[in-house]
């Protein structure tokens, strides 16, 4: 997971496609949704190869899965215990001696499937940047602060209702090296492990009114408007507590038609390149 807490898009990207221009990139993805609302058939999940991303393209495998024995994978994959999973590990504000700088918030939410079950006993991963945009991680060196007190990873079990809840700080946005002045919304990087290790979905957290959206080439790879917005959290002003912290809700589908966009429909999550 260490690996993961870094957006390696930053590096993976060439000299060419480096110095294309914000311009350039919204050209390109305003053709693709024209193009997409031609097609007229609706697309849900993230598009494997979207050229505005610019390295998409190295973010997927390339030849089919090769089928395999889900339980001899199981032998030798990371296994969890719940009891290995502590309630504290949830709350991202107090891995340190002191206070992590930035607008602290509660997130809560539910994990159910197409029918609306809730889906318990769910471990969930999260890993974002701190307050001002910046990854605890050796590549990540662009002129933002870390926090000595903020590490930006934790983690939680859902309960039997399905739900789970999160403290943490709000992220800041992030330039990456997809083109010339690309920045990335502040998100929250979310892994659900399913009841197996083969089930794991990787998808992204968004903050509600990000002016970043429209420029954004990851979350703009998800074509269908709906879909995407199905990243974005609402403030929920009953989450949000009196003289502590603002509250957001996220709620994660795994099937059906309102399913949640999960970046492991296009293998993108197995990458070995990383986290996004
Ligand atoms: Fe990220």
């Amino acid at each position: 997971m260490v690996d993961e807490t870094f957006d390696d898009a930053r590096v993976i990207t060439s000299s060419d496609s480096a110095q294309s221009t914000q311009a350039e990139i919204n050209e390109q993805m305003a053709g693709i949704t024209r193009d997409y609302e031609a097609a007229g058939a609706e697309e849900t999940q993230p598009r494997i190869d979207y050229a505005p991303y610019r390295s998409s393209i190295l973010r997927h495998p390339t030849k089919a899965p090769r089928p395999v024995d889900p339980e001899s994978i199981e032998l030798w994959s990371p296994a969890f215990g719940q009891r290995d999973v502590h309630t504290l590990e949830s709350d991202l504000t107090i891995q340190h001696k002191g206070e992590p700088l930035g607008e602290r918030i509660i997130l809560r939410g539910k994990i159910v499937d197409g029918d609306g079950r809730p889906v318990a006993g769910q471990l969930l991963e999260i890993w974002q940047a701190n307050s001002a945009g910046r990854y605890v991680h050796k590549r990540d060196q662009h002129p933002a602060p870390l926090d000595p007190n903020f590490t930006g990873v934790g983690r939680a079990i859902t309960g039997a209702d399905g739900s789970y809840e999160f403290t943490t700080i709000k992220p800041g946005p992030y330039p990456w090296k997809n083109h010339f002045n690309a920045w990335r919304p502040a998100h929250i990087h979310f892994s659900l492990f399913g009841t197996q290790f083969t089930q794991r979905m990787i998808t992204q957290m968004y903050f509600p009114g990000d002016p970043l959206f429209a420029l954004d080439p990851i979350y703009q790879a998800i074509v269908d408007p709906a879909a995407r917005q199905r990243l974005v959290a609402t403030y929920d002003h009953d989450i949000t507590s009196h003289e502590w912290a603002t509250g957001y809700s996220f709620d994660l589908v795994l099937t059906g038609t309102h399913r949640t966009p999960f970046e492991t429909d296009t293998t993108a999550g197995q990458s070995p390149e990383g986290a996004h």
